[in-house]
């Protein structure tokens, strides 16, 4: 079984807490930085974001007033769907140093792919846009690049497009009703680690009797038993709480285990139509 760790290496040997919290539609600024402030005071040492959010400002302002060193937290960035390109790459990048107010980030992302449904050039697109990845990298203004979004096609054609690094992280959708092993198992033989979004299914399906029967089991709660879940299929989960009682106990999942009875039933869960979020081949972005 997969042994699950507190943090893992990327293969460029930088470290990445393995549960990160996640600041999707956290848009009230007031809300964001009492609860972003409350996540890293309560231990959350990984932070998702994206200019895409539209709260990078929050963020910047949280980790200010949390006091935290920022050498000891990890922050992921992600382009906007809307700068793909060499040049505007680079431009937005800027404009997010700018908004958290920091001089560096620990892991960049493409936020979506440019998919045929797009564009006919997105095939050149995303290339152009992972070039800008890969300047920022050398430049050290990013210590690792990756995507998000990217399924298996769009991972193979990024690799055999000359590119010079490879991705180190594909961030997509991951919870136990949508496991898209294919893309997962390409990406590790790929080595890059992936990281999980919605793993509690936005909150809405938490109390599906599968859920709770194993919660019970193991004495937990619901989202307790589908984070450790991900941890245990070598995934790094990304929950996002405005709720600080939540935000606790969505990181303690590290002291218990689920057993290979328990990690079949949940991976029983998968459905075709379980995707929350839109999938990259239809996206309009
Ligand atoms: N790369 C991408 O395209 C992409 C797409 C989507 C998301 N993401 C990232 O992944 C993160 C997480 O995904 P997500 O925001 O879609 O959804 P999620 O983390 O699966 O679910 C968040 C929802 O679950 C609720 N919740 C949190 N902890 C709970 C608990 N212990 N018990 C019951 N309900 C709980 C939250 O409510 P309260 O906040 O009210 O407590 C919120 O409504 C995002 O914030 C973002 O950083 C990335």
């Amino acid at each position: 079984m997969f042994q699950v760790e507190k943090s893992y290496k990327m293969y460029n040997g930088v470290s990445i807490p393995s549960i990160g919290y996640g600041t999707w539609k956290i848009t009230d600024p007031q809300v964001g930085i009492r609860a972003m402030r409350e996540a890293i005071e309560v231990g959350y040492r990984h932070l998702d974001s994206a200019q895409g959010y539209g709260n990078e400002e929050t963020l910047g302002e949280a980790i200010r007033q949390s006091g935290i060193d920022r050498k000891e937290l990890f922050i992921t960035g992600k382009v906007l769907n809307s700068s793909k390109g060499y040049e505007s790459t680079l431009q937005a990048f800027d404009q997010t140093l700018k908004n958290l107010g920091t001089d560096y980030l620990d892991l960049y992302l493409i936020h979506w792919p440019k998919t045929k449904d797009t564009l006919d050039t997105y095939r050149e697109l995303n290339r152009q846009t992972w070039k800008a990845f890969e300047k920022l990298y050398d430049e050290g203004l990013v210590r690792a690049i990756g995507v998000s979004n990217f399924h298996k096609p769009y991972l193979e054609e990024l690799l055999s497009d000359n590119i010079n690094i490879k991705p180190m992280m594909d961030q997509i959708e991951i919870h136990p009703h949508y496991f898209e092993r294919e893309t997962i198992e390409f990406a590790k033989a790929n080595d890059m680690l992936v990281s999980g979004y919605s793993p509690l299914m936005r909150g809405g399906q938490l109390e599906d009797p599968v859920f709770v029967k194993l919660a019970q089991k193991h004495g937990k709660t619901p989202a307790q038993v589908v984070l450790r879940w991900a941890l245990q299929k070598g995934t790094i989960p990304l929950p996002k709480t405005v709720t600080r009682e939540r935000m606790i106990s969505n990181l303690d999942v590290y002291g218990f285990q689920l057993d290979q009875d328990d990690m079949a039933i949940l991976d029983a869960q998968h459905r075709a139509d379980g995707k929350i979020g839109s999938h990259p081949d239809h996206t309009k972005f």
